[in-house]
């Protein structure tokens, strides 16, 4: 028999063919403790997360069972990817169920920012009419850099092009020949910095890219910069970015992710310039049944001895 913790809330329809399985049984325990899951996870085989467990060291070691972990998402910055591999044990995730969804989002945040929306929409569900007060500004024209042109930058740039922005992109992976079929413009990341009038970043948090938006950047940023972070917290100092906020470098931001989730400490939480949701990108019924569907049936495979992809 298999035993499955499922550890953060996941599509129930994704699970089907798992449950199903004879020899596979799923507990589903969710806003456990550290402690609670340290406890538990000795008695599991496979393990399925989104964002919220954190996967470290320390719990990897009591998982003496552990053969496969599930994320149900593409980021596996909540998972110590190099400590599970030591001790053999599998990592899975789902890297193209939530694309579409997360840019979207980002692209809603983008335009949120652009003319108030969330600022507006607060004052006038408190009685308030201010024209004046919210001014914004067009996409039409605009400089759109883009730090991270994957699956999700890809699509972000598609529906900026609709828009009619002239799209910057650094991505120190992407050939000038993919740059020419997306019809972007590519940059050293001193080049989108400097030219773009929205930032937005679309990188995992690894090593590479922790504070790749620091103080430095944001002094090369044109005053008047908007700036989206829909992929990880972290990529951005926060600090840095709420220092430019105060100082007029940036306009606006939107932010979807945080250094700390839930970010109820962070000044930028409540900052007048900031819009912001909780780590929504991915929070749609289609990404959530393909994530589920996805990393439950390359988990299925593994289990089942049968050759598997995405790990
Ligand atoms: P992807 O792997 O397709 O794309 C990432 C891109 O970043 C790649 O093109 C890679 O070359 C580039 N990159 C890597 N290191 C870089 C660096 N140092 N500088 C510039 N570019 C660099 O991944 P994706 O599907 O586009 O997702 C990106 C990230 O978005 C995920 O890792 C995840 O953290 C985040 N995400 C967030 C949500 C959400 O709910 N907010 C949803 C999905 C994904
Ligand atoms: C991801 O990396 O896929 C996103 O952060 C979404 C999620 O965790 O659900």
């Amino acid at each position: 028999m298999h035993k499955i913790l499922v550890s953060d809330p996941i599509s129930e329809v994704g699970l089907t063919k798992l449950r199903e399985a004879a020899d596979i049984q799923i507990d589903v325990k969710t806003d456990l403790s550290q402690t609670e899951l340290l406890e538990i996870i000795g008695d599991y085989q496979g393990l399925f997360v989104r964002s919220q467990t954190k996967v470290t060291a320390e719990v990897l070691a009591a998982a003496k069972q552990l053969k496969v972990i599930g994320r149900a998402g593409v980021g596996v910055d909540n998972i110590d990817v190099k400590a599970a591999t030591e001790r053999g044990i599998v990592v899975i995730n789902a890297p193209d169920g939530n694309t579409i969804s997360a840019a979207e989002h980002s692209f809603a945040m983008l335009i949120a920012m652009a003319r108030w929306i969330p600022q507006a929409h607060q004052d006038l569900k408190q009685g308030e009419w201010n024209r004046k007060k919210y001014v914004g500004v067009e996409l039409n024209r605009k400089v759109l850099g883009i730090v991270g042109m994957g699956r999700i930058g890809s699509e972000v740039a598609k529906r900026a092009k609709a828009f009619n922005m002239n799209v910057i992109c650094y991505d120190p992976y992407l050939t000038s020949e993919r740059a020419e079929q997306l019809g972007i413009a590519l940059g050293t990341l001193e080049e989108v910095i400097k030219q773009a009038d929205f930032i937005t970043v679309h990188t995992p948090l690894t090593k590479e890219t922790k504070y790749l938006i620091d103080t430095p950047q944001f002094f090369m940023m044109k005053k008047g910069v908007r700036i989206i972070n829909c992929a990880r917290g972290g990529i951005i100092r926060e600090e840095a970015l709420l220092d430019a906020l105060d100082k007029g470098i940036v306009a606006g931001a939107a932010l979807d992710v945080y250094e700390q989730e839930p970010p109820m400490e962070s000044p930028l939480r409540q900052h007048p310039k900031v819009v912001t949701t909780p780590h929504l990108g991915a929070s749609t019924e289609e990404a959530q049944l393909n994530v589920a569907i996805d990393v439950a049936e390359e988990v299925y495979h593994f289990l089942k001895n049968e050759p598997f992809r995405n790990a």
